[in-house]
């Protein structure tokens, strides 16, 4: 059966953690000049309905540091759900790639691809989720801190994709994830009760004071308050969003060593002032590279592990 990476709600602990680990040691074998060619000859399709550096781009390296090859394609060219329906592109795309990436608003959008698609379908951002982003900075944060379990992440900003993933994914490593937020901009109902569905155990927790949840913290994290999509909500969000602003004064309050994250493209002066962003618990530069990675983990983990032979190309064309 082929296995999408679509939501981390798809993945289980003992996944997300072989993952990382996966992660880990193609990252040591590439310091060592190794690039393994795990993936000789795949192509990897790129579809992104908005803009991106960082995971386009981490994405075609992946595939060619793994000896595939990547093709983007602009969502306008190719008009998924406009020139034709979701489905049709699906089945057809399926029959010219291995495997598809793709960023778009609606996560509705993604879970039809992968309903009609005969190749893994790849998450690269969504409105509500964004888990290549997530998974690869735990593992940021497990090499900075050398372990995950116990520890404290603050995500100061909405209840937005980025919140939603990390939440998720600290459940799978038992860290407490506080979303601090203010009131009106928590996670969305549906995402509530699926976490709780999930979840059982774990509380989402939210605070409204961006100092008292920041206290004590081991990472924190910011985002833009106004997400891709959200463009008319930019100057009404700034308002709200002042007093949550990460500057040093808030960071201090954090734990001594604690480090800070960001996923990028960061409004520099609005969520997160240059100081914290370019300051000495900063990693945003390492966090962006993680994310090359982890997705070479990932697509080793879905064109190689989760691939069985009855799944291989011919089944594309005569399932
Ligand atoms: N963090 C992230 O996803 O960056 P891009 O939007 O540049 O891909
Ligand atoms: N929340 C941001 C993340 C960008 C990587 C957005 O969706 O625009």
């Amino acid at each position: 059966m082929v296995r999408h990476f679509i939501d981390l709600f798809d993945i289980n602990a003992a996944e997300a953690a072989d993952l990382l680990d996966r992660a880990s040691s193609l990252k040591r074998e590439e310091r060592h000049g190794d690039r393994p060619q795990l993936l000789a000859g795949r192509t990897l399709g790129l579809v992104f309905d908005k803009p991106s550096l960082r995971t386009r781009v981490s994405f075609e390296a992946a595939i060619t540091q793994l000896g595939g090859n990547a093709l983007f394609l602009n969502g306008k060219d190719v008009g998924m759900g406009v020139r034709e329906s979701v489905a049709d592109f699906a089945r057809v795309i399926s029959q010219y790639v291995d495997a598809l990436a793709v960023r778009t608003f609606s996560q509705t959008t993604i879970e039809e691809l992968a309903r009609f698609a005969t190749i893994p379908i790849i998450n690269a951002l969504s409105d509500s989720s964004h888990p290549c982003q997530a998974l690869a900075d735990l593992l940021t944060v497990r090499e900075a801190l050398g372990g995950l379990s116990g520890l404290k992440f603050v995500f100061v900003g909405d209840g937005n994709n980025v919140a939603r993933s990390l939440a998720k994914a600290s459940a799978f490593f038992g860290v407490r994830f506080v979303l601090a937020c203010p009131p009106g901009y928590e996670y969305p109902a549906e995402f509530v009760s699926r976490f709780a569905a999930s979840n059982p155990e774990t509380p989402l927790t939210i605070e409204h004071d961006p100092r008292a949840a920041v206290a004590g913290a081991d990472m924190v994290y910011t985002d833009v308050w106004a997400s891709m999509g959200q463009e008319d909500e930019v100057e009404s969000r700034k308002a709200v969003f002042e007093p949550y602003r990460v500057d040093s004064a808030l960071l201090a309050l954090a734990r001594p060593g604690a480090i800070f994250l960001h996923c990028l493209p960061a409004r520099r002066g609005e969520e997160v002032t240059d100081e914290v962003l370019d300051g000495p618990s900063s990693l945003v530069v390492p966090q962006a590279a993680n994310r090359l990675h982890f997705q070479k983990a990932l697509l080793a983990w879905l064109l190689i592990d989760n691939m069985a032979e009855a799944d291989g190309p011919m089944a594309r064309t005569f399932p």
